[in-house]
């Protein structure tokens, strides 16, 4: 993977357009509910700041449609929060194609929601000619929407007259090239949630590349079901039995192996007053719901990570949110933290889990993507960092 970086650019009184990807979660009332995202994008901005660049940073927020924003998709309450971890005030500018407005070198303005311009989500070139031309140097540091071809990720990578890849574009390739494309081996792969259906191109893509593939979350049952083993009224999919035998037979052809529990925990609802069971997974009974992995799995697996070099990890083992069914996935998380192998996590429920138990400073990689992460995991190019690659000669 090569592309240009920003230190690699002397960005004195440029007009420095920065994609960042500040796409966070607000609460009820419009408040920033994790501002991880701003947070991990301040290196880049601070650069270019402190080199002296005239610096635009803009963002998608949301899912507006294009041509009408509203107030509820604004980035100002991300422009505010920037302020605060500058420490310099942060214009909002609206209509940023259309108004003129100046920057002035060391300083920043943050350009409204960049998915309200018609033509953003079909990759206009005509759009991002338009943002081209407010700009020296583009720079993506918005890897969590690498997956999306779109005019401030793509079309612009290409049309603005000098285009590079932000610190955190770089670290998360770097950190994700080096579990995936050069693992130092035994690698391992958890990979949790609901539905094979939605992650089969994930598993069959780790399935050819890990020495340990760990299916755990409700995937685990289509699994446990295509074994021949009970899942009672279990959340699974009979229609992607097969689909789960063919990842076990790339497994096996390889030398690799499928990890499932061999214990778990069952109860009859998904609710903070259910009553739980520890069961081998041949009793499960025609009532029992599996939410969990048992006890015994755990220390199974836990022994098998300290075996590894690599670990990459996406979702959860159980119904984590839930205090009486999150051990599995605590267990699991901690032991991610105190491995000696390389270790990586991300998605959304991932990224959730790390946080709450609090492991995150531990894990050598934590990512900020969700969409992005799992292309990335499915081995395919995301187009934004193709457009970077391809400015680089
Ligand atoms: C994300 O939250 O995964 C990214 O910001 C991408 O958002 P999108 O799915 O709306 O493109």
């Amino acid at each position: 993977m090569a592309f240009k970086t920003l230190d690699q650019i002397n960005l004195r009184g440029q007009r420095v357009f920065i994609r960042c990807d500040l796409n966070v979660p607000l609460d009820a009332a419009g408040r920033i509910a994790d501002d991880t995202r701003i947070r991990a994008s301040l290196d880049g901005i601070r650069h270019a700041m402190q080199q002296g660049g005239r610096v635009m940073v803009t963002s998608h927020l949301g899912r507006p449609a294009e041509g009408a924003l509203d107030a509820s998709d604004s980035l100002r309450p991300v422009a505010q929060r920037l302020a605060q971890l500058l420490g310099v005030p942060v214009p909002l500018i609206d209509n940023w194609l259309e108004v003129p407005f100046g920057v002035q070198p060391g300083g920043v303005v943050m350009l409204e929601n960049c998915r309200a311009h018609v033509g953003e989500k079909a990759n206009s070139p005509e759009l991002a000619q338009r943002m081209a031309a407010l700009c020296d140097v583009y720079v993506n540091d918005a890897f969590g929407t690498a997956h999306r071809a779109e005019a401030t990720t793509e079309a612009l990578a290409r049309l603005a007259r000098e285009a590079c890849a932000g610190p955190l574009m770089a670290s998360e390739l770097l950190a994700l090239s080096r579990a995936l494309a050069a693992p130092e081996r035994p690698m391992a792969a958890i990979v949790g949630g609901s539905k094979v259906s939605t992650k089969l191109a994930i598993l069959n893509a780790l399935a050819q590349r890990v020495e340990l593939l760990v299916v755990g979350g409700g995937m685990a049952n289509t699994f446990l079901l295509a074994a021949g083993q009970p899942v009672g009224k279990s959340l699974c999919e009979p229609t992607m039995v097969d689909a789960a035998r063919e990842v076990v037979a790339t497994l096996k052809a390889r030398g690799a192996r499928l990890f499932l529990p061999t214990d778990v925990v069952v109860a009859d609802e998904v609710s903070e007053t259910a009553l739980p069971a520890i069961k081998a997974v041949a009793q499960v009974a025609g009532n029992d719901l599996i939410l969990d992995f048992g006890p015994q799995s755990m220390r199974r697996l836990v022994d098998e990570l300290q075996a590894c070099k690599t670990i990459v990890w996406n979702g959860p083992l159980g119904v984590f949110e839930i205090e009486k069914f999150s051990h599995g996935t605590r267990m699991l998380a901690t032991a991610i933290a105190g491995a000696s192998a390389y270790s990586i996590a991300g998605g959304g429920d991932t990224v959730a889990a790390v946080n709450q138990f609090d492991v995150a400073a531990r894990i050598d990689y934590v990512s900020t993507a969700g969409g992005a992460f799992l292309e990335f995991l499915e081995g395919k190019t995301l187009p934004a960092v193709r457009a970077l690659e391809d400015r680089a000669h």
